[in-house]
């Protein structure tokens, strides 16, 4: 899709918030940073369109020319994720309803409802004028649909679409009450106008129809998108169309699914964690990110649809805060180089570039001290001179653009899962599939394995182990993806709460976990839910936190046992040899050392190795391959330099590495490896 060996860099550009001189101190910004890429006109439709159907494309002319004349690429955005106060006065029933049944008003942003036929009308016109005049613009350089979609809507317009995609889902009502178990609490459906979204009720809601609810809105804008798309492509298919996710768990978005609508995987992310734990969301999020991407790239070639130059599995982190980030109760600064270190962080595990939210910081609007690569300081800022210096840095690591990121470990992760564990009815409250997905990743994050992110169904060649973290829907035909994989040989480390129920969210049955136990060897009988803070001991040491199980061994011997409670000395790890594989079941959570070293003994008796064994604790090592060579990404976290055994020529300095390469402090190293001398 696009050349490799190039990385974007940049952000969101709104030259409609400012007089045109500010506009030319931009570029001349831009280009002393090399900068190439800015989003442009993400919010801007009350300015391309004032009133309906008058449309004010003069400004956006004149600054896709200038960006255009100094060789600076465009992401023109269609700005339909802000619809302007006319379409609102006018169209009172697009506005969104909440779940409470409140209409929301004009006054943010996303104030629309995506199955609203006049939105999605307008949108559609809107969309089509940009392409009309801009497709063949000599700057775009990738279309970048709408902002992060995720609103969603209860209004009846919600309801019907609602309606019908059950209906194409399901089948007919017998199938529906069956799926969401409308026995229970008198729930049967009789007629399909019974059935609606799933809006506040009185105690809790069923689950089949709160995880359909999400699948459903998913597709509903997924529908949205590709609109657009469809139109933006149709005015020029050489020029790639995506669209930004977000990131969160009230995101109704199934990422994995629409990156087969994507030309390009774009993500958006701002750490929530402040400490050490930002460096290990990071990971996860780009990892998650390229999992996605060849997810989808698949999916696409099973279409027969072509990839990309990148594999067909290209992404891109297309925002990311330079310094100040909202956090709970107050917005943090990034320390100096952070920004830089999580840059090449995304861009050491594939992101084709590394671009920010946002260009220059407002002087007003609601996001107005949100930060900006061009602070309300101005250029002579800390923020800008690290904004130029990764300018400079991202322009001599571009060689590694395109190359593979190596990965020995596979970790499966599903939207439907994280959704469906959303349930106010579950046995504990602190149930969360990506929080399980981010502490196993974590684990072997800290113990220096590559990760891959992968999707049920995903093929599992080359990974010496699987890890399915909290996997709580697992259809049939997931646990025969499981099964074939460990019947093949395969090494498997599931953990508590996996297999448990369908994808409808129904209890397996006759002993948890029910889809896998045959391959564990296990039968689970009881759960045992802690409260918060407490702990119970694990012979070998350590402590599982927030759930146990009373496990029986059918088949599996034990590796660990609980060492205390009312489960003392019962399995609480087990061990299966099963087919020509071997599947391991953990059925609590670990702390974070003990899991570290239970998936580190899993890993290595599978055969996978870390990256790079020689790193200290604090270095992160990530390698990228391709045919063209071989490069060593270091990313030091600690307050200290590191050497680290590497050989080759670090990029970032052009110092030849005999036998060790020095990470300074906080810093990056990225070493073009002499494979020779590895
Ligand atoms: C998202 C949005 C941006 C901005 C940032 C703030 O990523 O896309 O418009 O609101 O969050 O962090």
């Amino acid at each position: 899709m696009w050349d490799e060996g190039r990385l974007r860099y940049g952000g969101d550009w709104n030259p409609e918030q400012w007089p045109e001189r500010v506009w030319r101190e931009d570029v001349d910004l831009m280009r002393r940073a090399r900068v190439n890429l800015v989003t442009v006109g993400v919010f801007a439709w009350s300015r391309l369109e004032p009133a309906p159907a008058r449309y004010d494309f003069d400004w956006l002319d004149r600054a896709l020319d200038l960006l255009g004349e100094h060789g600076i690429a465009a992401a023109l955005a269609t700005p339909t994720a802000s619809p302007p106060p006319w379409f609102s006065l006018a169209h009172p029933g697009a506005l969104p309803v909440t779940a409470d049944g409140v209409r929301l008003h004009h006054g943010s942003r996303d104030t629309y409802c995506a199955a609203a036929p006049a939105y999605r009308a307008a949108a559609r016109r809107i969309a089509a004028v940009l392409a009309d005049r801009y497709a063949h613009h000599p700057a775009l350089a990738l279309w970048h649909v709408h902002n992060e979609y995720g609103t969603t809507c209860h209004c009846e317009h919600a309801a019907m679409a609602f309606r019908r995609w059950l209906a194409a889902r399901h089948g007919d009502l017998d199938t529906l009450n069956a799926a969401w178990a409308t026995s229970f609490w008198s729930q049967h459906y009789s007629d399909w106008a019974q059935v609606s979204t799933p809006r506040a009720t009185q105690y809790l809601a069923n689950p089949g129809q709160l995880l359909d609810f999400r699948r459903f809105w998913s597709d509903t804008l997924l529908e949205a998108y590709a609109e657009q798309r469809d139109l933006l492509r149709a005015a020029n298919p050489a020029v790639p169309v995506t669209t930004n996710y977000v990131l969160g768990d009230w995101v109704p978005v199934d990422h994995a699914r629409w990156a087969a609508e994507v030309d390009l995987v774009a993500v958006d992310h701002y750490p929530s964690a402040v400490d050490g734990g930002a460096e290990e969301q990071t990971a996860l999020a780009a990892d998650l990110a390229r999992g996605w991407a060849r997810h989808g790239a698949r999916r696409r070639a099973g279409a027969g649809t072509p990839g990309d130059a990148a594999g067909g599995a290209a992404w891109l982190l297309m925002e990311s805060a330079p310094n100040l980030i909202y956090t709970a109760g107050r917005m943090h600064t990034k320390e100096p180089g952070r920004m830089a270190r999580h840059s090449l962080a995304h861009v050491g595990r594939g992101s084709r570039g590394a671009m920010y939210f946002q260009w220059r910081a407002p002087a007003g609007g609601a996001e107005r001290f949100h930060s900006a690569l061009v602070p309300h300081a101005g250029p002579d800022s800390r923020v800008f001179r690290e904004t130029v210096a990764l300018g400079e840095a991202l322009e001599r690591v571009a060689e590694a653009d395109g190359a593979t990121v190596e990965a020995s470990v596979a970790i499966g992760w599903d939207a439907a899962c994280g959704w469906a564990l959303q349930h106010p009815g579950l046995p504990s409250q602190r149930l969360n599939h990506h929080e399980e997905v981010a502490a196993a990743h974590r684990a072997l994050w800290r113990a220096g394995f590559g990760c891959d992110v992968v999707l049920p169904g995903d093929p599992l060649d080359g990974y010496g182990l699987l890890v399915l973290p909290a996997l709580y829907l697992t259809s049939d035909v997931t646990a025969e993806w499981v099964r074939a994989y460990i019947h093949g040989g395969g090494h498997l480390v599931v953990t508590w709460l996996s297999g448990v129920a369908d994808e409808h969210a129904r209890v397996r049955t006759g002993g948890y976990p029910g889809a896998f136990r045959d391959v564990l060897g296990v039968r689970v009988e009881e759960f045992h839910p802690l409260a918060d803070g407490d702990e119970v001991p694990l012979t070998g040491g350590g402590t599982g936190r927030i759930w146990a199980e009373t496990v029986r061994l059918a088949g599996a011997e034990p590796v660990r046992a609980y060492a205390g409670g009312v489960l003392a000395g019962q399995p609480a790890v087990t061990r299966h040899r099963h087919g020509a594989g071997t599947a391991w079941y953990v059925s609590t959570r670990p702390d974070d050392d003990t899991y570290r070293r239970l998936l580190t003994d899993a890993a290595l008796g599978a055969g996978a190795a870390p990256t790079c064994p020689a790193a200290p604790a604090g270095v992160e090592a990530v390698r990228r391959r391709s045919a063209r060579g071989s490069w060593l990404f270091l990313l030091n976290h600690t307050d200290r330099p590191h050497r680290v055994p590497a050989a080759g020529v670090e990029l970032l300095t052009g110092a030849t590495v005999d036998t060790a390469v020095e990470v300074p402090a906080g810093g990056v190293a990225v070493v073009r490896e002499d494979l020779a001398a590895r």
